[in-house]
């Protein structure tokens, strides 16, 4: 039986959340003592005592099941790369009239797709080429593909049954994966603004795709360990390849972040990894806990490619699962997978420097009952040096995150020590053995296990990190053990996921002790519990958040209590902020009125703090990923990624962005004022 914080702690946390007065301010900040000990940021910490209007002036959209791309009044948009279009002039670009006749199958199909922009564009980064902004690199990451959009007859996702019809295509036509290895990755694309409208660059110097057999270094701790090793790279340093590219950074000295996230879905056959006697039983543990498929996998890459078949290859998969750094400047530059950050299900990585110049990097992991990261570098950022920069991220401590009552957290290290807890015994012979099960690690250490840690991103304006949960079906109203990715765990509420089943997700709010982003303690509390304000309860008071107190009609949106004036959301995922300081939350999944996905934003502080509305929606069975802004604030970036999901090639069910009779295409769109002007205001 979990045990649960007292209803007192609760209600001190709600106290301090009502925060109309300094003297109950400075009360609260005494009463924190253990944790505000030499840190006079606490007294800031999660009370948003600031003032300052909102600068969100558009009239917000209502929800669409339209397919359709559905802006304010006054707004338009860009498409700026479709999935396809070749990124160099000398190669064909991808003719979508004919996917339904399977020109995907054709044996030039892959070579071409090495040379068009990916799909299933995810993360969106801008790197300025100019002093305007007028010019500038975007990485784009493509998280995967959507193989029953792409090849007629292809049985899609889902069960053991689908995948074994699945690994029955694909031995048929194993030009499925190698197109699949060519539209995975990262797309780098020049992108350049005439008279306010945004288009790519063919031909540029920048443009690159890095796909799933790029050769990649690998940096860290995990670098030469003995699980990092294979037949084909028995040095455990050169890996080829990325994918499940998910969301992603930028760092301060310009270079990119690429995400490893959902690599499991490309491994199969564990089971018959399991019956060899020769194998270290660990190591079927740690591909439990990463989900790896017992018999098919869901993209049915071990049919064609050796090394993803577990039994031929068992440690291809400890290669993957990484943050992976890019030098979007110099295509030359070989990318390097950061193993000091840790492997899981990384959805992004947002770095941002520390007071005393060392660097930060928050991280969630996205799997269910899985965990909230923070990697704190060694080194000290060089502003001046940009070139010595490219270790800061090889060497340092990661954290993980434990949530406690009263509005309290610990960020426990993962750092191997022969007296234990996390040393041989326990099964980590190392620090890259600790690394690499950075999963089991956290487990050892007890950290908050949360509801699929989405984009973790710090707020510019204040420097606070918001986490965003996207939902979790198996989170049970009370406690209740159960076994999930091979473990046994509790899986009811807790006090930093409250609600049980959860099915629209929430976002927590951290601030640091002290506002120092190497701190071992910090405040936080639920910024928003998503949900429909006006069709179920609003609640207004963050006591009222107790684990098992909130159910599917509850919502909380930071404590503004009009519910007329808000939009309902389901399933918050990236997240990014303007230069303002203002949440923009894209979402992947359900919303509770049916509607389609789209971008929501709410100031963070002032009195209209979690007035939370609606300013996009996005086509039928589309996700919104992306979420970056231009640094003038004119321009939003977002992907819509697998338009049309439900489908089929031979039955698109969108037929966005190119209208009736033609297939949906995932691609990168860029908002903006008709006439300029900042984005929201
Ligand atoms: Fe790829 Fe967790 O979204
Ligand atoms: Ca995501
Ligand atoms: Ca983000
Ligand atoms: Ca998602």
């Amino acid at each position: 039986m979990k045990r649960r914080p007292g209803p007192d702690a609760v209600t001190f946390r709600s106290l301090i959340r009502e925060r109309f007065t300094r003297r109950q301010v400075l009360e609260a900040g005494l009463a924190l003592a253990p944790l505000a000990a030499g840190s006079a940021g606490l007294l800031q910490a999660p009370l948003a005592v600031a003032d300052g209007a909102s600068a969100l002036r558009f009239r917000p959209i209502s929800g669409s099941k339209d397919d359709a791309i559905v802006l304010p009044r006054g707004y338009t948009f860009d498409i700026v790369a479709r999935w396809g279009e070749a990124l160099w002039s000398r190669s064909p670009d991808l003719d979508a009239a004919k996917l339904a006749a399977g020109a995907l199958l054709s044996p030039d199909a892959a070579a071409q797709q090495r040379r068009q922009f990916g799909q299933s564009c995810d993360a969106i980064h801008f790197f300025p080429l100019d002093a305007r902004g007028d010019r500038a690199i975007l990485c784009v990451n493509n998280e995967y593909t959507q193989d029953e959009l792409m090849f007629p007859g292809h049985p899609g996702t889902g069960g053991e049954t689908v995948r074994r019809a699945v690994s029955d295509y694909v031995r048929k036509h194993r030009e499925v994966v190698d197109v699949g290895v060519a539209a995975q990755g990262v797309s780098v694309i020049e992108v350049a603004r005439t008279k306010g409208r945004w288009r790519f660059v063919k031909d540029s110097r920048f443009n690159r795709r890095i796909t799933a057999d790029t050769p990649m270094d690998v940096g860290g701790p995990a670098r030469g360990a003995a699980l990092m090793k294979t037949a084909a790279d028995p040095t455990g340093a050169r890996v080829l390849g990325t994918f499940g590219n998910c969301a992603g950074g930028h760092t301060p000295w310009q270079t990119y972040l690429t995400a490893e996230e959902n690599i499991q879905d490309y491994f199969g056959n564990l089971e018959a990894l399991r019956a060899r006697s020769d194998v270290d039983a660990r190591i079927v543990e740690a591909h439990r806990r990463f989900r790896m498929y017992r018999n098919n996998s869901l993209y049915g890459w071990e049919n064609v490619l050796s090394r993803f078949d577990l039994p031929q290859e068992p440690c291809e998969p400890f290669r993957f699962g990484w943050i992976v750094e890019i030098d979007p400047h110099d295509p030359t530059r070989t990318p390097v997978k950061k193993t000091a950050l840790g492997r899981f299900a990384h959805e992004g990585a947002s770095p941002t420097i520390a007071n005393d110049g060392r660097v930060a990097v928050y991280m969630g992991d996205d799997d269910k009952f899985e965990h909230v990261y923070k990697f704190v570098s060694s080194g000290k950022f060089d502003a001046k040096n940009p070139a010595a920069n490219r270790q800061l991220l090889d060497r340092g401590t990661l954290y993980v995150a434990r949530f406690d009552a009263s509005g309290r957290g610990q960020w426990l290290p993962l750092v191997h020590d022969p007296k234990g807890p996390l040393n041989a015994a326990a099964g980590f012979a190392d620090q890259g053995e600790v690394l690499i099960k950075a999963r089991a690690a956290a487990s050892v250490l007890g950290a908050t296990q949360m509801d699929r840690p989405e984009d973790v991103e710090v707020n510019p304006a204040n420097g606070r990190i918001y986490v965003a949960c996207t939902r979790n079906e198996e989170r049970t109203a009370v406690a209740t053990e159960g076994t999930y990715a091979g473990r046994t765990l509790d899986k009811g509420p807790n006090i930093a996921n409250p609600r049980g089943a959860n099915p629209w997700g929430h976002i927590i709010e951290i601030q640091e002790a002290g506002d120092d982003h190497t701190a071992l303690e910090f405040h936080w509390e639920v910024f928003l519990l998503a949900g429909d304000p006006a069709g179920g309860r609003l609640v207004t008071n963050l006591a009222d958040l107790a684990p098992g107190r909130v159910s599917a009609r509850d919502a909380y949106y930071a404590g503004y209590t009009n519910a007329a004036d808000l939009s309902p959301i389901g399933s918050p995922d990236n997240i990014g902020f303007d230069p303002a300081g203002n949440l923009w939350i894209v979402t992947d999944g359900t919303q509770p009125n049916g509607n389609n996905d789209g971008c929501w934003v709410c100031p963070t502080a002032g009195p209209l703090r979690g007035r939370l509305q609606q300013f996009m929606s996005g086509p039928i069975g589309g996700e919104v990923c992306g979420c970056c802004f231009a640094p003038d604030g004119e321009t939003l970036f977002l992907s819509i990624q697998h338009p049309g999901e439900g489908g089929s090639v031979l039955e698109p069910r969108s037929h966005w962005p190119d209208g009736p009779g033609t297939q949906p295409r995932s691609s990168v769109i860029a908002v903006r004022r008709e006439g300029g002007g900042t984005v929201g205001s």
